[in-house]
């Protein structure tokens, strides 16, 4: 038993955009071009890489916002306890999968319907999943308020998302996810809008969280300090592909692509003495990566220290 909650094989979303405005040719953005990884049960995967590197994009297609192009991703149905592939379950699997594959997103204000109350936003998934008796909803949403920090709950149930302040607004999203008690939550950077000293309370409420209420979460960030702070394994996205992917600190600490390398060159140091040199892609290093082992996409350097083979060469652009 591998403890797998979430398996992702060979993951592909293309979009085909019209090359210009009077143009007729198509062109394909391979924004997410074959991915690869597992998350267990109760682990955070951090998924960090460069802005258009494709994260939100693996998220949308995981979550059934988007349909992907191809590949498959199968989940651990908690009432059969076996892992199902999205592709071939019926109504009621994908009703279950929706129900336990929730997401978070960046900007709490967009993600909130600015004309209904707290209370209305919050019950509202239990509302369309008829989740509990109608009359015991009210008080599982005074109970989430509790449990995301908003208390009291009273001084919060009738108020509108203007009327509270980004950090609340964002509570009241992880409560609104929360409250279906889902399995696997998929947080797109959810604290990057945030205020520095609310980021971290934050962060700590979804890591208390996720041990309280038995949750995994995607990851998804730019940021390699807030993912060394959140997660337990992190995967390095780069064009579309992982690069690399290994326990956190073993990532962090004993990075092989040069790619990671030097996205981790490039983490700044609270220190104005410091001069970090930022690291050069080195290309003898990653023909060795490739040409180590031509047929398979990733090697196993050891610890489940997973390396990219395939060749990113032509991407990398030196400033
Ligand atoms: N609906 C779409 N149509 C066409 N191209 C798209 C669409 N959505 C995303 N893309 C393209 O796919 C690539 C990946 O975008 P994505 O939003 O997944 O990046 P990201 O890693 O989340 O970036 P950021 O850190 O800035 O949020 C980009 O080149 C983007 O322009
Ligand atoms: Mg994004």
């Amino acid at each position: 038993m591998n403890n797998n909650l979430i398996e992702v094989r060979d993951l592909v979303k293309h979009f085909e955009v019209s090359s210009g405005i009077f143009s007729r040719n198509k062109k394909v953005i391979k924004a997410v071009d074959g991915l690869d990884f597992d998350i267990k049960a109760g682990e955070t995967l951090g998924l960090v890489g460069q802005s258009g590197c494709g994260k939100t994009t693996t998220a949308r297609s995981l979550c059934l916002l988007d349909p992907k192009t191809s590949g498959t991703v199968k989940f651990l149905n908690p009432d059969t306890k076996k892992m199902e592939s999205i592709d071939e379950i019926d109504d009621d699997g994908k009703k279950i999968f929706r129900r336990n594959m929730q997401m978070i997103f960046q900007d709490p204000y967009e993600s909130l319907n600015p004309r209904w109350s707290i209370k209305d936003i919050i019950k509202e998934p239990l509302d369309i999943h008829n989740i509990g008796a109608i009359n015991d909803r009210e008080e599982a949403v005074v109970e989430i308020l509790r449990t995301v920090g908003l208390t009291p709950p009273e001084n919060y149930l009738s108020r509108y998302p203007h009327e509270i302040s980004g950090g609340q607004r964002q509570r009241v999203s992880i409560a609104r996810t929360l409250i279906m008690k889902p399995k696997f939550v998929i947080c797109d950077e959810p604290t990057s809008m945030l205020d520095v000293s609310i980021r971290i309370s934050i962060m700590d409420l979804m890591l208390n969280l996720a041990k309280d209420l038995d949750v995994s979460y995607l990851y998804i960030t730019h940021d390699l300090a807030v993912a060394r702070y959140m997660c337990n394994r992190i995967a390095v996205m780069f064009n579309g592909k992982i690069v690399e992917i290994a326990n956190t600190e073993d990532l962090l600490q004993n990075p092989i692509h040069p790619y990671t390398k030097r996205l981790i060159s490039s983490i700044p140091i609270p220190d104005p003495s410091y001069k970090r040199e930022r690291y050069q892609i080195n290309y003898d290093e990653l023909d060795k990566i490739i040409s180590k082992n031509p047929d398979k996409k990733m090697i196993d350097i050891g610890n489940e220290h997973f390396v990219a083979t395939h060749d990113t060469k032509e991407y990398f652009i030196e400033s």
